[in-house]
């Protein structure tokens, strides 16, 4: 739904409302000429902003008022509320922001004003001649529209290996692959943008080799592209079975919009899935499938589903979500061979049409590694997200950063996070010396159910619960030596925006 296209609700700000109704820190919806307007008292100035998040349209009066910017409670974009601009991802595109006077005790919303298409405040500290972006994903594209967005003329190209512009990799196991959305919700933007940003973007396009000396990146059909900065951005890969069947023409896996679609095409004419893996994607495409009404089998090792990043009581809810829906688990057992039938290690069988794994990812390190820059399980970069290697960053799925939160060096799987980086990694290039310094933050959907989950717990000793997972109303805090290091939540939106308000305060302080 475009913004403002929303029934309107609330008072009619354009003809105004009493200064006292909207108390310091406090946020109005209402309207003003047919428009949708959130108002916004904070920082002892008044704003007048959408009230609609420009990722997925989450209601941002029920985020977070930090100053002089709000958060959305869905999945933590940041905008400003003094200029729109959409200062977080997952956000890219501003918000909307209107005149507001206050005069004679009243507070009245006048016309749309002009917004920035640039970022004028920035200057960039250093010009390169020429930026090359490996990989069109999270990170690569984040990175592209940062450059352009803080006023970044100079040649910046974009090579994929991927033959599709870059596309909302989350929504592949989800709406779209359920059939709940059109393709055209799922590009982040069409040709035009490259076109009118002078992004020279390659779709199709390996880079196989890094010539550091020569400042080139070589691909696969042999052309060689310079740059001054270059950014690695290529994201991880899905790991595959090994078994026996596993690699015939029924059994997927899904990283890229070609694999969402070859396993859409195949739900059409298929009866019987089997996924193989109860991890966030496996479910996700689980729940995907029930939506088009096939039978869906889980298969995993585990005891419990994703219990080793959330927890029994998280895992038994995930479980039970599943099975309300019609899932049937296979749990402490693994496939040992695939045919018209997945057979498990545990003795039974199942009738299949369609498998898809989701074991888990690698990160694609192959470049880095073959030339030479510092890798460990993952591309090591420093707090500004530059490699071993000057003037070479890394930003995603990729890179492993040194966390200030959990005072280890990470590397993670999140959407978010990998767009942040690619738009750190971007300001970096161009010298501003930004640390990488937020707090990594990623959802998951399964069915109406969101779970977010704020900072980092490779282990715990401890889960506070606060409210009834059951009830899908919880918080969860995740202690290692009585510290938070991480909070899952279940509708608690503004909680989960706190704890991760929380978690930088701990790091500034
Ligand atoms: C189906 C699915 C659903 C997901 N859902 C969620 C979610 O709900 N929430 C969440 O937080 N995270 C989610 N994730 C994870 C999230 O999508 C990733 O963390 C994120 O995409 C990582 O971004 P990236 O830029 O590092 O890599 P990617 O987005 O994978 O992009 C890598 C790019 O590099 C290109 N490339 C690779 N090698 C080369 C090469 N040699 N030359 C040129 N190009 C190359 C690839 O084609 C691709 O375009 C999901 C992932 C998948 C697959
Ligand atoms: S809907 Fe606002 S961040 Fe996703």
């Amino acid at each position: 739904m475009a913004e403002g296209e929303t029934k309107l609700t609330g008072p009619d700000l354009a003809k105004g409302i009493p200064f006292e109704s909207l108390p310091d820190g406090q946020m109005l919806v209402g309207h003003a000429n047919g428009k949708a307007v959130l108002l916004v008292r904070t920082a002892r100035e008044i704003f007048a902003v959408s009230p609609h998040c420009t990722h997925y349209n989450g209601p941002l009066a029920e985020g977070l008022l930090i100053s002089k910017t709000v958060r959305c409670p869905w999945h933590h974009a940041c905008f400003d509320l003094r200029t729109g601009e959409a200062l977080r991802a997952p956000a890219l595109n501003p918000i909307t922001c209107w005149e507001v006077a206050a005069r004679d005790g009243w507070i009245k919303v006048g016309k749309k004003r002009e917004q920035p298409q640039r970022r004028t405040h920035v200057e960039p500290v250093a010009k390169p001649e020429g930026i090359v972006i490996v990989g069109g994903g999270a990170a690569g594209f984040a990175a592209a529209e940062m450059l352009r967005r803080v006023g970044y003329e100079n040649s910046l190209v974009m090579l994929s290996s991927d033959a599709a512009l870059p596309y909302d990799r989350p929504n592949l196991s989800k709406d779209y692959l359920a059939g709940a959305i059109p393709f055209d919700y799922v590009p982040l933007r069409d040709q035009s943008f490259y076109e009118e940003n002078g992004i020279e973007i390659q779709p199709g396009k390996t880079v196989v080799e890094l010539d550091l000396r020569a400042h080139e990146v070589l691909l696969s059909g042999g052309e060689r592209v310079g740059y001054d900065r270059l950014l690695l951005a290529t994201g991880a890969e899905p790991v595959c079975l090994t078994i026996p069947g596993a690699d015939q023409l029924h059994v997927h896996t899904l990283r890229s919009l070609a694999d969402s679609n070859a396993i859409i095409a195949a739900a059409k004419t298929s009866k019987q899935a089997v996924v193989v893996g109860a991890s966030f994607i496996g479910l996700e495409v689980a729940a995907s499938l029930r939506a088009r009404k096939l039978e869906v089998h889980v298969v995993a090792p585990d005891k419990r589903p994703m219990e080793r990043i959330l927890g029994p009581d998280m895992g038994d809810f995930i479980r039970a979500l599943h099975e309300e829906h019609g899932v049937i688990f296979h749990l402490e057992t693994k496939p040992k061979a695939i045919d018209n039938v997945v057979y498990l290690e545990n003795g039974s069988m199942i009738e299949a049409d369609l498998v898809v794994v989701g074991i888990g990812v690698r990160p694609r390190l192959e470049l880095a590694k073959n030339a030479g820059l510092r890798v460990d399980r993952g591309i090591a970069v420093d707090k500004y997200l530059e490699t071993s290697a000057q003037g070479i960053f890394a930003a995603g799925d990729i890179a492993r950063w040194p966390d200030p939160h959990s005072g280890e060096n990470i590397r993670v799987e999140h959407w978010v996070v990998a767009e942040r980086q690619g738009q750190a990694a971007a300001l970096n290039m161009l010298g501003e010396r930004a640390p990488f310094d937020q707090v990594p933050f990623f959802w998951s959907q399964h069915y109406d159910v969101p779970i977010n989950y704020v900072g980092h717990a490779e282990t715990w000793n401890e889960i506070q619960i606060d409210g009834d997972v059951m009830k899908k109303d919880c918080t969860l805090r995740f202690k290692h030596n009585g510290r938070v290091t991480a909070v899952a939540s279940i509708f608690r939106d503004l909680e989960s925006l706190q704890a991760e308000v929380a978690m930088e305060r701990e790091v500034a302080a």
